[in-house]
């Protein structure tokens, strides 16, 4: 977004306040996607925009994504699972490592009390390679994970730590282990053993930020998934571009192959 687009916006929405109704109720008529996958890029690409700390742009886009919940919620979308942070991340430096896994922390802890996760059934899982986080995050997702343990209506997935390719050698790992030979080895038993073994395919991925790519997120699970690709950054993505992409979902020809 460049600050032409940004005063633009601010003056424009009253007008995008009903457009945004109009599209909800349209959309809400035709079949809501279950399950979405969520690439949130550009955090910090937006903190540099406004000129804020870049730490503060990762604080704006855990936020947003409480607000996602809050859409998806009202449209009945059941599973959510978001990209929150990939084995390569931990390449960064020390000092944003430690505030992204600070933030992490609080955020966890939060979801364990959050009274819209309760009163909506959610359940929240982290999904990744958890011996990689140091202890005070793992603990904060044990809390959350323990509060939202009896709920099966909806799902929240966050990836932590989390790299698909390695997702996918270790399932195989774990289906040689029990003694299946190569041969027997089928698709049905891979993802059975990645770690989103037991939910469905995402129907839709989408990714803010600007770049075309999955980034090794849910590799396996996205083979038929219908990708969107969205210039804005994650902190700045609104209901309505949100229902945008929902309404062209809807719109799409989803063969499988066929
Ligand atoms: C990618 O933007 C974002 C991250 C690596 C961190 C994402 C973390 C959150 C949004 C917090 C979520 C909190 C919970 C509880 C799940 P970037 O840093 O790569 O931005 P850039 O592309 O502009 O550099």
């Amino acid at each position: 977004m460049n600050l032409f687009s940004f005063c633009f916006s601010i003056l424009l929405k009253p007008v995008y306040k009903v457009y945004e109704k109009i599209l909800e109720n349209r959309v809400k008529k035709r079949k809501m996607p279950r399950h979405i996958g969520i690439i949130m890029d550009g955090n910090r690409r937006y903190a540099e925009f406004f000129g804020i700390d870049p730490w503060k742009g990762h604080n704006k886009g855990a936020d947003k994504l409480e607000e996602i919940l809050d859409w998806t919620n009202e449209l009945g979308i059941d599973i959510v699972t978001v990209y929150a942070f990939s084995t390569e991340n931990f390449k960064r430096s020390k000092e944003e490592v430690e505030h992204i896994m600070d933030l992490f922390e609080k955020k966890f802890k939060k979801l364990a009390e959050d009274e819209k996760i309760h009163r909506n059934k959610v359940k929240v899982r982290a999904i990744g390679n958890l011996n990689m986080l140091p202890k005070n995050v793992v603990d904060s997702i044990k809390i959350a994970e323990k509060a939202t343990e009896n709920y099966s209506d909806k799902g929240l997935n966050i990836c932590i730590a989390y790299g698909g390719r390695i997702e996918i050698v270790e399932a195989v790992k774990r289906i040689i282990e029990r003694g299946v030979s190569p041969e027997d080895i089928t698709m049905e038993m891979i993802k059975d053993n990645l770690y989103t073994g037991d939910l469905p395919d995402p129907d839709l991925i989408i990714r803010t930020g600007g770049e075309v790519r999955l980034s090794n997120f849910l590799l396996f699970q996205s083979a038929y998934s219908e990708l969107f690709f969205t210039e804005i950054y994650f902190p700045a993505f609104r209901k309505i571009d949100f229902l945008r992409i929902i309404r062209e979902y809807q719109m799409r020809n989803r063969k499988f192959g066929r």
